[in-house]
């Protein structure tokens, strides 16, 4: 059984968080440049992970690289995504990021798990929220990192629990 955590960042923030949650899942992160389709294919749960950069566009790796998500068969993989943003600096376009991720993996036949409740933020419009939840963690690292800790391993938890990963979270990669 193997997770993947596969990420973009410019200042690290992204890259911190997506190592935090590869070692809590015994994973290795794999930054998307240096991804290939088969990476992104060859594994029980890929986790995918982006800050939002511009107003509301993904982080430009990702941007540069979105044909080696477009070209991976996603249909039936068990996808969580996270993301970091600023809800007081972009309030009207926080995290879009992995809303965009969601789009595009959901449309490519991707089950989305790790949805996480929107409580303890003040942010005007996301389109990683729907109905009511955000499509994985936001971390906002530039406001409440005194917060961080406790939404990653609350997510984690929650991963844990979601119904058929038991054993591919207990038997890491
Ligand atoms: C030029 C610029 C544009 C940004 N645009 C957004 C945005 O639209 N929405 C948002 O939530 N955060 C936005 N951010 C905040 C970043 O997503 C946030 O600081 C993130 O933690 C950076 O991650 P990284 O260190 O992995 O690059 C922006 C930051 C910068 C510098």
């Amino acid at each position: 059984m193997s997770i993947k955590v596969v990420f973009g960042s410019d200042l690290g923030t992204t890259r911190a968080i997506a190592t935090r949650i590869a070692t809590a899942l015994n994973a290795m992160p794999l930054e998307i440049t240096k991804a290939q389709a088969k990476d992104l294919e060859s594994c029980d749960l890929l986790l995918l992970g982006s800050p939002t950069y511009g107003i509301g566009e993904l982080q430009c790796d990702w941007e540069e690289r979105l044909d080696t998500l477009y070209r991976a068969d996603l249909t039936g993989k068990t996808v969580a995504l996270f993301g970091t943003g600023d809800q007081v600096g972009f309030a009207d376009s926080f995290a879009d990021a992995i809303g965009v991720l969601y789009d595009i993996v959901t449309e490519k036949g991707a089950q989305v798990i790790g949805f996480t409740d929107a409580f303890d933020y003040e942010f005007a419009e996301s389109r990683a929220f729907r109905d009511g939840q955000f499509v994985g963690p936001v971390i906002d690292q530039d406001n409440q990192p005194d917060m961080t800790e406790q939404r990653i391993a609350q997510w984690l938890k929650s991963l844990h629990s979601e119904s058929g990963l038991e054993a591919v979270l207990q038997t890491g990669s």
